[in-house]
């Protein structure tokens, strides 16, 4: 991935493009159509600054008619399309390729512009959301109807509805409400070839043929630009406590999960940090959880019925290896803000871009593997600095390995890769593959099951004009 890695300025757009251009133009409107590089810097790097591309526009349609159109005329000219959300990806899936002496043009087709919410169906308990509404907007909406939406992560304010369906995201909620693919009732995309694909019913049972809504969901932009999602929303808790422990070990951690739904507790999160994390996010401006420092932390929020706060005290008090703990009545926004606030602060941090590894493994390995991989790169060869932490309900930890020279990036993701598959893990369990792991993805899927896929796009996508380079190679 060094190639996507360099700041490409681009050599003379292909021919034809003008023409596209023209007629992109009559479609968006004069001023959707960024050409102006300074205009079109920030939708061609990723948040994470290690994924750069180059693109001949930015076009921003308002529509699914215009995305219709837009992705005609694309077809019609043989323009590529890179698909973008809220760009708070963390593997390079939302930003183009670099020049990679294609003679097709490419587009970014940002939905930035798409930000409808539509009223929220009280007894359906759906919202329908155009695919640049912004998660926190979509949760607001839901809130003022006493629901809430399933999905909730740290970049709440930028991530999209398109762009967490696209990538299947899971986020601090997973554990109780499950992914994203779990929150579509409906969907609304347009094909490659300008089409539009529209299912969308609140039916909760409706098993007539293929489930295309969730064959899209996780497809990362490579089968059809997803314009509107009709999610199903949640009756959020009545009470719930959110809880900080220093624990001693990981084991605690989990054993901490485990009992509280022995004792009849709701779940609602599950994170796990350490005080290498902690402490980079204290000198951020958060303040420390607890008083006494732990070498783990692990937060959770807890809801049930009675007295949440005292049956979380007493659990923690029946907890071993609990070194200090606090408790606050949801939200404990200071609280979740030091769990939050660790991808920034990890970022402002590392003298390189992060090597940002999102892996889950199986609950019963976690303690193992979490030790094996805090130790990737900590060696004389080259100085590294991992920090990890992660959704400990759901068995994912974001390895996040700082300061890594350039040249040993792919040496330290195989060291994280060969622990992880050798127990029984997953190289992506919430970010996707993107750009950054296109090489590995035979460590998740076998031969029949990567054929299987790429006939699916070579069926929906034939020439390949939508988001190239991203899933497969
Ligand atoms: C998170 O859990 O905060 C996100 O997945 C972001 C990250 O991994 O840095
Ligand atoms: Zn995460």
């Amino acid at each position: 991935d060094s190639d996507s890695r360099r700041v490409d300025p681009g050599p003379t757009p292909p021919a034809g493009i003008d023409d596209a251009l023209t007629a992109l133009r009559q479609i968006v409107g004069e001023t959707n159509v960024l050409t102006d590089p300074d205009a079109m810097a920030g939708f061609l790097t990723d948040w994470t600054g290690r994924y750069r591309g180059a693109a001949d526009a930015v076009v921003r349609p308002r529509t699914t008619d215009e995305v219709s159109r837009v992705v005609a005329e694309c077809a019609r000219s043989g323009v590529r399309i890179c698909v973008q959300g809220g760009n708070t990806g963390l593997v390079g899936g939302s930003v183009p390729p670099a020049r990679d002496g294609s003679t097709n043009a490419l587009i970014v087709l940002s939905t930035v512009r798409m930000t409808d919410i539509g009223d929220v169906d009280t007894v359906g308990r759906c919202v329908g959301a155009q695919a640049g509404a912004t998660v926190g907007a979509i949760d607001d909406r839901a809130g003022r109807s006493g629901l809430a939406f399933g999905i909730d992560l740290a970049s709440r304010a930028s991530a999209t509805a398109g762009g967490v369906v696209s990538t299947n995201a899971g986020g601090t909620r997973m554990i109780r409400r499950g992914n994203a693919r779990s929150q579509i009732l409906g969907i609304e995309a347009v094909l490659a070839d300008g089409s539009v694909l529209r299912r969308w019913t609140s039916l909760v049972k409706d098993n007539v043929g293929y489930d295309l809504p969730s064959l899209l969901a996780g497809s990362e932009g490579t089968l059809a630009v997803i314009t509107r999602v009709l999610f199903t929303l949640v009756a959020p808790p009545a009470v719930a406590t959110v809880a900080v422990a220093a624990v001693e070990r990981v084991e605690n951690a989990v054993e901490l999960l485990g009992a509280a739904s022995s004792a009849g507790l709701t779940v609602e999160a599950a994170e796990l940090m350490t005080e290498a994390g902690v402490a980079l996010v204290a000198d951020h401006g958060h303040r420390r959880p607890t008083t006494a420092p732990g070498p783990f932390y692990v937060l959770v929020e807890l809801s049930g019925t009675g007295d949440i706060e005292s049956a979380t005290t007493e659990l923690l008090g029946a907890t071993d290896g609990v070194i200090d703990a606090v408790l606050e009545p949801a939200p404990a926004r200071a609280l979740w803000a030091g769990r939050e606030g660790h991808t920034e602060a990890i970022a402002r941090s590392s003298s390189t871009p992060v090597v940002k590894l999102d892996i889950s493994v199986p609950i019963r390995a976690l303690p193992e593997a979490f030790a094996e991989l805090s130790r990737v790169g900590v060696d004389d060869r080259f100085p590294c600095r991992p920090i990890l932490f992660g959704h400990i309900g759901d068995g994912n930890i974001h390895v996040n390995l700082l300061d890594v020279p350039p040249e040993h990036a792919t040496e330290v993701t195989e060291s994280v890769f060969g622990i992880v598959t050798a127990n029984g893990g997953s190289i992506s369990a919430e970010h996707g593959i993107g750009r950054a792991k296109v090489a590995w993805t035979h460590l998740g899927r076998d031969a029949t099951d990567l054929a299987t896929m790429r006939t699916i796009k070579a069926a929906l996508d034939p020439r390949g004009l939508l988001n190239p380079g991203v899933l497969f190679g």
